[in-house]
């Protein structure tokens, strides 16, 4: 990610704020943020209620520490792509951090909705992990430790819906891997979050929409817990990839 972006003047207080807590947190040895928000919904959510699990997390993101979770202002789109799908999704997703993202789909895709969910940091997986089972969700959800490339031609089957969220610069290449392992196929749905411009998405955006593969559609979005512009593509598989 091309972290000069963030130097632009609408996002500086944003990037001041962060810079700021992120070195209060070094100088006083803080745990990581994803276990602290794990504390937190340790210490305050109901056992066993995805909905306040997420309340919480959003707590923690808009009063502690902002978090780079989905936050709640992505519902429209995840209900969009739901729409696109037939019958209860098997989810694969690129980027646990907290598990927000992945007990929000488990909560609004149905009972029957299984998720696996790719984490490369440790904390993170713990963090995931933690919150998961305290939403009561371990059973729909695994969380799998390790990097995409090295994961993902380990899966198997198809994926009815993808949800690209870990670093961006690495969307293309790891979507090139789905096809390649034959993970999609036709009618696969592939969200991708943060591609508005402060992301500097363009050869992701460039390939999902001219490569003739996909139908892909964009949704205005904002950053997570403010008010700065973002983008989300929502991009319908027709099957031709690498895979055949
Ligand atoms: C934006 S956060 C994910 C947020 C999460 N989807 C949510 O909305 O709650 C990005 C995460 O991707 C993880 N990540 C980055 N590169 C990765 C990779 N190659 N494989 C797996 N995870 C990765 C980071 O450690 C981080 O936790």
């Amino acid at each position: 990610m091309q972290m000069w972006r963030f130097l632009a003047p609408s996002a500086l207080g944003f990037t001041s704020r962060n810079m700021w807590h992120a070195l209060v947190d070094r100088a006083t040895g803080a745990p990581p943020r994803a276990l602290r928000a794990m504390e937190h919904v340790a210490a305050h959510a109901e056992q066993g209620n995805p909905q306040d699990v997420l309340k919480r997390l959003d707590e923690f993101a808009t009063s502690v520490r902002w978090m780079m979770s989905i936050g709640p202002e992505k519902d429209k789109v995840i209900a969009e792509a739901r729409a696109r799908l037939d019958g209860d999704p098997r989810v694969l997703e690129l980027g646990a951090y907290a598990g927000y993202s992945s007990i929000y789909m488990a909560d609004v895709l149905g009972p029957r909705t299984s998720i696996t969910s790719v984490e490369v940091s440790a904390d993170n997986v713990r963090a995931a992990r933690g919150n998961i089972e305290h939403a009561g969700l371990a059973e729909r959800i695994e969380v799998v430790h390790g990097s995409s490339s090295d994961v993902i031609p380990n899966l198997e089957g198809i994926f009815d819906l993808v949800f690209l969220d870990h670093w961006k610069d690495l969307y293309l290449k790891d979507l090139q891997l789905l096809e390649e392992h034959e993970l999609i196929g036709p009618g696969s749905v592939v969200v991708a979050d943060n591609v508005g411009e402060l992301f500097g998405a363009d050869v992701y955006l460039n390939y999902v929409r001219n490569c003739g593969r996909y139908d892909s559609t964009n949704r205005p979005a904002t950053i997570e817990y403010t008010s700065l512009p973002d983008a989300v593509e929502i991009s319908v598989y027709r099957g031709g990839g690498a895979g055949g």
